[in-house]
């Protein structure tokens, strides 16, 4: 990545923005370039990786990419010591140097082309998971398309692993429980309305079958 300014026009032009790179010149990089830090693990395309346990963030709203990097970045999120994949996401999010480049990459993540990815967890019963879903239905809506107004993400067309993975740690709270976090403060008492890892499957077999 090149983070060197060669033109003094462009340091001149940009002097006001950003922060000070090591090499002493102020730029905000564009989300296309800052987004070259998170495709080793997100996938160029920003659907995922399984076996990294990385979600699928292609096509996920801004606001949404946003307000989660602003809370790994301050620790609000994949700070606690049983959050294992939060960890390994938190030092990424400070790859930006400041808030446009926060805005910059969550920007870039929302024009990436959404993928629907393939079941794979196996057991859940998605007719009762739907009626599980009716708790669910008011915050991320009757396709899983999301609410920003409530700030409740899309949950349609993510990884099936990654959606039961974040329940169970809503629930034991490894997510959500920090006075910080807010939003996850909302969905915390939600995920406790599943009795078990068996609901958990269930709600989120439902989920799979929504388009996106
Ligand atoms: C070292 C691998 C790695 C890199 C690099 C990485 N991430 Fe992540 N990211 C993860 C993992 C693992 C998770 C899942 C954390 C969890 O399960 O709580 C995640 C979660 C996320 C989430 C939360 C998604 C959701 O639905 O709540 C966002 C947003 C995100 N990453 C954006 C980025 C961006 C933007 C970059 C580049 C600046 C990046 N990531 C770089 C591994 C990585
Ligand atoms: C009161 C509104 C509300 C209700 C009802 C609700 N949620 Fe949420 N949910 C949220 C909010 C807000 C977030 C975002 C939390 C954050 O910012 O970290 C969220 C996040 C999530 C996530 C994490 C998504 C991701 O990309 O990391 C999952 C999974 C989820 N909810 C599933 C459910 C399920 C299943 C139900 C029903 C049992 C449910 N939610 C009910 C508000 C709600």
């Amino acid at each position: 990545m090149h983070r060197l300014i060669t033109s003094t026009l462009a340091i001149a032009t940009l002097a006001t923005v950003g922060c000070i790179r090591p090499d002493g010149a102020k730029k905000t990089l564009p989300g296309k370039e800052l987004f070259a830090a998170c495709a080793s693990c997100h996938g160029e395309t920003g659907t995922g990786q399984a076996n990294i346990a990385a979600p699928n963030i292609a096509g996920l709203p801004a606001w949404y990419v946003e307000a989660q990097l602003v809370k790994y970045r301050s620790g609000a999120r994949g700070n606690h010591p049983e959050d294992l994949e939060g960890l390994r996401m938190r030092p990424m999010s400070r790859q930006m140097m400041d808030e446009a480049e926060v805005k910059a990459v969550s920007a870039y993540v929302a024009t990436l082309p959404a993928v629907k990815q393939a079941p794979s967890v196996q057991g859940g019963d998605a007719s009762a998971g739907a009626a599980a879903y009716a708790t669910c239905l008011a915050c991320h809506g009757d396709k899983g398309q999301g609410n920003q107004a409530l700030n409740a993400p899309p949950l349609a067309g993510q990884y099936d692993w990654y959606l039961v993975n974040q329940l169970k740690k809503f629930k034991a709270g490894v997510r959500g429980a920090n006075p910080a976090d807010i939003t996850g403060g909302q969905m915390r008492p939600m995920s406790m309305t599943l009795a078990d890892e068996q609901a958990m499957k269930n709600v989120v077999a439902h989920i799979s079958t929504f388009s996106r």
